[in-house]
């Protein structure tokens, strides 16, 4: 790396010294409606988070390369199962609010408790993606967007990006990679003259960002760790998960893991071998995108690591604790797995499903109809298979189980359907009971209810089944 003095990142490469900008106070910019979006996160966490990911998306947490989303549904199934509960996910993408939503409709992805978007400008909290305006006002220091476009109009080899893309911390174009490292030198010189302060990133051989300098996905990640120590609920373990250029700061932050996947790019194994090469903190998975991450999660023994979607035998595992979001997960895997034929139409198993369901136990469906849970199984046996050789998943999320009685559990999450294009979800509440079961035997389903999400219906309510 040439040794610059320039206060930007060169090339891609951030400088380590990008975590010792300091990060704002806390209270001082963040509104009252800040605060409440993240006190609901905060309110869900009795203690620490086990564990916080805080990912990439495009070719970390998505393989753009795999149409059946594998490792991504893998990553889920274990997520919901084992972590959702007492931990938190951070997605980290270099798009813009617009493009993250329509990745979403595209791919089967969970909810993140906190989605840092646009290359760390903007953190938002929640499902209603609530901004955190403290950290964008934190931001305007030495920054002016108006300044940044009237310099780089100056250069004809810079393609802006699309107007979504444009953010009012983040400028991005597009710019071939023998023409990257002049223009970022020269640029940053030019924005420095005009007394501004900026990070220029370059990504995945062609994305070009100029953001203040405080910003960043590193220095996003620092802000909001410290934001979750001034609350005592440091987690207990943090993994950034990585693929390109803007994600290198976030192998800097300090006590923080990290996993470069397997198809990381060249500029961000370079920037490693230059950063964090005796940092033993830091991994180049040998698996790709969201396979890398569960890998690095086994590899720094920071919690279970087998995806129940990697479990065969369901009766295998053998679980010390009633796990109700396990239940959950188990179930559905089990009936993804009916549907696409891919376990035999046998009695045996819709038996053990009668077993574990209470006979006077309800379901009521999403068109309001009710039967009773013994009827539902009993169906089951028309839709064996009936996805064969489809492009058929289905996978939960935001697993939350919470206890209402000694014996009992509610658990609320959605429920996804995909077949080929189409994507259907309920939003759905269970009640599941031990009473007078063991671990072994499993919890007792005694209430499913669902209805809709809004926008998600199925234009043919008979087709849905649970
Ligand atoms: C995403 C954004 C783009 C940005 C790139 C690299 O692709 O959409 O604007 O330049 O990430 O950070
Ligand atoms: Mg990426």
């Amino acid at each position: 790396m040439p040794s610059l003095t320039l206060r930007f990142s060169f090339s891609g490469f951030p400088r380590s010294r990008c975590c010792s900008t300091p990060t704002p106070k806390l209270s001082s910019f963040t509104s009252f409606q800040t605060e409440v979006n993240f006190r609901s996160i905060m309110d869900r966490l009795t203690s620490a988070a086990r564990l916080m990911i805080v990912s990439d998306l495009d070719h970390t947490m998505v393989d753009h390369h795999d149409p059946e989303n594998l490792s991504l549904l893998r990553f889920n199934a274990l997520w919901e199962a084992n972590y959702r509960e007492n931990s938190l996910l951070v997605f980290s993408t270099g798009r813009s609010p617009t493009l993250y939503k329509e990745l979403r409709k595209d791919k089967p992805m969970l909810t993140p408790d906190i989605t840092i978007m646009s290359v760390g400008t903007e953190i938002t909290y929640g499902n209603s993606m609530e901004p955190d305006d403290g950290w964008e006002a934190f931001l305007n220091n030495k920054w002016d967007r108006k300044i940044v476009t009237e310099e780089t109009s100056k250069y004809p080899e810079l393609t802006l990006q699309s107007e979504t893309e444009q953010r009012p911390h983040k400028v991005s174009f597009y710019v071939q990679k023998d023409k990257a490292q002049d223009i970022m030198r020269t640029l940053s010189k030019r924005l420095e003259e005009r007394g501004l302060d900026v990070k220029i990133i370059y990504s995945g051989g062609m994305d070009l960002d100029i953001l203040p300098q405080g910003a960043g996905k590193g220095q996003a990640l620092a802000y909001l760790l410290k934001k979750l120590k001034s609350e005592g609920k440091l987690p207990n373990n943090t993994i950034a998960c990585g693929d390109s250029g803007n994600d290198a700061e976030l192998f800097s932050i300090p006590d923080v893991y990290g996993v470069m996947v397997a198809n990381a790019q060249e500029e961000l194994l370079q920037w490693c071998a230059e950063n964090a090469k005796d940092n033993p903190k830091v991994i180049h998975a040998t698996e790709r995108c969201a396979a890398g991450i569960i890998q690095a999660i086994g590899h720094f023994n920071l919690g279970p690591n087998t995806s129940p979607r990697d479990v065969t035998d369901m009766s295998d595992c053998k679980m010390e604790n009633f796990v109700p979001a396990y239940e959950v997960v188990k179930f559905y895997l089990f009936f993804e797995k009916w549907r696409r034929g891919e376990i035999e139409n046998s009695d045996l198993h819709l038996s053990n499903l009668k077993a574990v369901c209470r006979p006077s136990g309800t379901f009521v469906h999403p068109s309001g109809a009710e039967k009773s849970l013994e009827d539902c199984i009993n169906t089951l046996r028309s839709c064996h298979g009936d996805k064969q050789g489809k492009q058929f998943r289905i996978w939960v999320d935001q697993v939350l189980p919470t206890q209402v009685g000694s014996d009992s559990w509610l658990v609320s999450f959605k429920k996804w359907e995909l077949c080929g294009e189409e994507r259907q979800c309920c939003i759905t509440t269970v009640l599941l009971s031990s009473k007078n079961v063991t671990v072994a035997d499993g919890l007792t389903w005694t209430h499913v209810h669902q209805t809709w999400l809004q926008g998600a219906a199925a234009s043919d309510s008979g087709t849905w089944f649970f």
